[in-house]
C-alpha cells in the first residue's frame, strides 16, 4: 500500500499496489497489519511528527519494521566560505517559519526508542559536490522557484541570494549537501507488549 496527502503526481498503476489518499498525522493506516512500514522525505513537512510517526508505529504488527529516511541539514553548517554558511542561516529560519524542519533526521532515533521501538539504529549519507554539478543544478533550481518568498520572508537578501548562485555555478567550489538519515527500528514481539501492558496497568 502507498499513502499520500495528494496522488495527483502518482503514475504508477499495478493490481498489486493500493494507494490511499489520506493524512497520516490524522490517524494510523489498518492498524497493527503491516511487517514494514517507510517513510521518505514526509515528516519534515508535516505539522505535527510526533503524531505521525505514532500512527506509522501504530500500523506495524508485533515484531513489525519501521524505516524512516528524513533530511537534516547538519553539513551546511561547516559549509565554507563564511558568506555561504550565512546564506545556509538564512534558509534554515525560513523553512522554520514556513513549517518544515530540516533538522528533524536527528531527532528520529530518540523518537523511536522513546515510542518503545527496539534494535534502532541508523546512518546518515551526504554528498560532496561542487559548482557546475548535478547537485549544484538541484541547488540553482530549487533557489530560483524559491527566491520570491525566501527574499520577501526577510531571512535572506538578493546579494546574499545571487552570491550562492555563483559558487554554485563554479567548479573550484566544493561543499557538502544534506545528510540523509535514515533511521530503523522494530516494534516488540506481542507477549513483550501484552507484558507492558500488564504492568502499565499495574502502576497504575
Ligand atoms: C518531498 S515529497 C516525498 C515523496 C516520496 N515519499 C518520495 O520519497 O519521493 C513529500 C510528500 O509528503 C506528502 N505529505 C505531506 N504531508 C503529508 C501528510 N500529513 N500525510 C500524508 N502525506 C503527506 C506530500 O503530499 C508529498 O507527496
Amino acid at each position: 500500500m502507498a499513502f499520500d496527502l495528494d496522488l495527483s503526481l502518482v503514475d504508477v498503476r499495478a493490481a498489486c499496489l493500493d494507494l490511499r489518499k489520506g493524512d497520516i498525522v490524522a490517524g494510523p493506516v489498518n492498524p497493527g497489519s503491516f511487517d514494514l512500514v517507510t517513510a521518505r522525505a514526509v515528516l519534515h513537512h508535516v505539522a505535527d511528527a510526533e503524531a505521525a510517526i505514532a500512527n506509522l508505529v501504530a500500523s506495524l504488527r508485533p515484531r513489525g519494521a519501521l524505516l524512516l529516511i528524513e533530511p537534516d541539514f547538519l553539513p551546511v553548517s561547516i559549509a565554507e566560505p563564511p558568506e555561504v554558511r550565512a546564506f545556509w542561516d538564512g534558509w534554515l529560519e525560513w523553512s522554520r517559519e514556513r513549517g518544515i524542519d530540516y533538522q528533524i533526521g536527528r531527532t528520529l532515533a530518540p523518537r523511536l526508542a522513546a515510542l518503545g521501538l527496539e534494535q534502532i539504529s541508523g546512518t546518515a549519507e551526504t554528498a560532496i559536490y561542487n559548482g557546475g554539478s548535478g547537485w549544484a543544478d538541484y541547488c540553482i533550481q530549487t533557489i530560483t522557484e524559491l527566491r520570491g518568498d525566501l527574499v520577501s520572508f526577510g531571512k535572506l537578501n538578493d546579494p546574499l541570494v545571487e552570491m550562492f548562485l555563483g559558487y554554485c555555478a563554479g567548479p573550484t567550489w566544493w561543499t557538502q549537501t544534506i545528510a540523509f538519515t535514515a533511521v530503523h527500528g522494530c516494534t516488540p514481539a506481542a507477549e513483550q507488549t501484552a507484558s507492558a501492558n500488564r504492568s502499565a496497568r499495574f502502576r497504575i
